[in-house]
């Protein structure tokens, strides 16, 4: 038995949630998984009707009562402060601890990329996001705030422990399932001390890997190769804010945000699933939004259970609607965000 919280959110996250579950509960009727889902209407109309964001004892019970939590999206044109969303998200990826943020870059079908032909081979790599550290903790000040001798700092926070358990859990991966190169992303020609840490811990793990090529790149440049030649990278280990600019860089080039999916782990811990994208309040109550980013979410917080013979079927079925054109606007079809689910479910029922 596994026991899966459900958040739904805001906007499309509402949407594709829905599709995710009817595929959750596909497999779960097709192949005799015991899944119990139980939902949670966090968010910003729970936000603004009572005033709450996490509840207290989220956390805990999470902790205590939970296997795996999967989540929309947040976001809401009515709380411009995005309270909510930092709190809910923020609070349970720091909370939790869910130091790994993974995100999967592969190109579904030739297709969606919008990169020239000769760029299009081999898309097919892993981000691993340090999650808990970075320029994201919030440790900074301000100084004469709203005079013209403003000053604002925002600290970035690179801890020996954080840098390396992020930097071993890429080439742990990358060991477990065959890739040969892991390549760092920093800036550490002109951040010189936070920056210096990671390479030294890079190379220190490296070392522990000899079968596996270790290379340090400038993020910058990675931005520029991940354009130009994308098919060098295998797996990708970036800071916070470089690996969230990167893998929005890296949903681009694999179709979009409708395809990208995420998860945000600690090993053997109860850990989050939730699709790259946020609320697309324009598109939202349309019935246009792609569903695939939350069921390929779907599919590896499935693995992260222990049921990977069922991950890789939804896999399966979402290359097959790929490739079948059963899919939505974004990616060049022309079904509702649940005839896209549909089409996955179907496949899937079939298979
Ligand atoms: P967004 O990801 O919601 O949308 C960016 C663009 O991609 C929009 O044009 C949108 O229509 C499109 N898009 C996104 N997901 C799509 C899907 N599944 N199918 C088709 N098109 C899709 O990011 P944006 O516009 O910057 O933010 C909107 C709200 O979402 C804001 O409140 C923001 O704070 C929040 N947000 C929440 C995130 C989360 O919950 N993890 C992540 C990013 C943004
Ligand atoms: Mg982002």
């Amino acid at each position: 038995m596994r026991r899966i919280a459900i958040i739904p959110g805001d906007g499309i996250g509402i949407e594709v949630t829905h599709e995710a579950v009817r595929v959750l509960e596909t497999v779960r009727d097709c192949f005799g998984l015991t899944l119990e889902l139980v939902y949670f209407d966090w968010g910003a109309e729970k936000y603004l009707r009572e005033n709450v964001t996490l509840p207290e004892g989220a956390l805990e019970m999470f902790k205590r009562d939970f296997n795996a939590i999967f989540a929309g999206a947040f976001g809401d044109p009515r709380v411009q402060s995005n309270k909510h969303a930092i709190d809910i998200l923020g609070g349970l990826r720091f909370g939790l601890d869910l130091y790994i943020n993974f995100r999967p870059v592969r190109l579904l079908n030739n297709r969606f990329t919008p990169l020239k032909q000769g760029h299009r081979k081999n898309i097919n790599f892993v981000v691993f996001r340090e999650n808990t550290e970075g320029i994201y903790v919030n440790v900074g000040g301000h100084f004469k705030r709203g005079t013209d001798q403003e000053l604002a700092i925002q600290e970035e926070i690179n801890t020996r422990h954080g840098v390396e358990r992020i930097i071993r859990a890429a080439f742990a991966y990358a060991r477990q399932h065959g890739r040969k190169r892991v390549a760092l992303g920093d800036k550490s020609n002109v951040l010189t001390y936070g920056h210096e840490l990671w390479r030294r811990v890079f190379k220190m793990v490296a070392v522990e890997y000899p079968e596996i090529e270790a290379c340090a790149q400038y993020a910058d440049a990675m931005a520029m190769s991940m354009v130009l030649d994308p098919g060098q990278y295998e797996v990708i280990v970036t800071n916070n804010m470089f690996g969230d600019i990167l893998t929005d860089l890296g949903a681009a080039i694999q179709g979009g945000l409708g395809v990208a999916a995420s998860a945000n782990l600690h090993p053997g811990r109860v850990s989050l699933f939730e699709p790259v994208h946020g609320s697309a309040p324009d598109k939202a109550g349309r019935g246009v939004a792609n569903p695939i980013g939350a069921i390929a979410t779907v599919a590896m917080m499935l693995d992260y259970l222990g049921y990977s013979d069922v991950a890789r079927r939804i896999e399966q079925a979402i290359e097959a609607v790929c490739e079948a054109g059963e899919v939505t606007i974004d990616l060049g079809g022309g079904l509702s965000t649940a005839e896209a689910g549909s089409a996955i479910c179907h496949r899937l029922a079939h298979s």
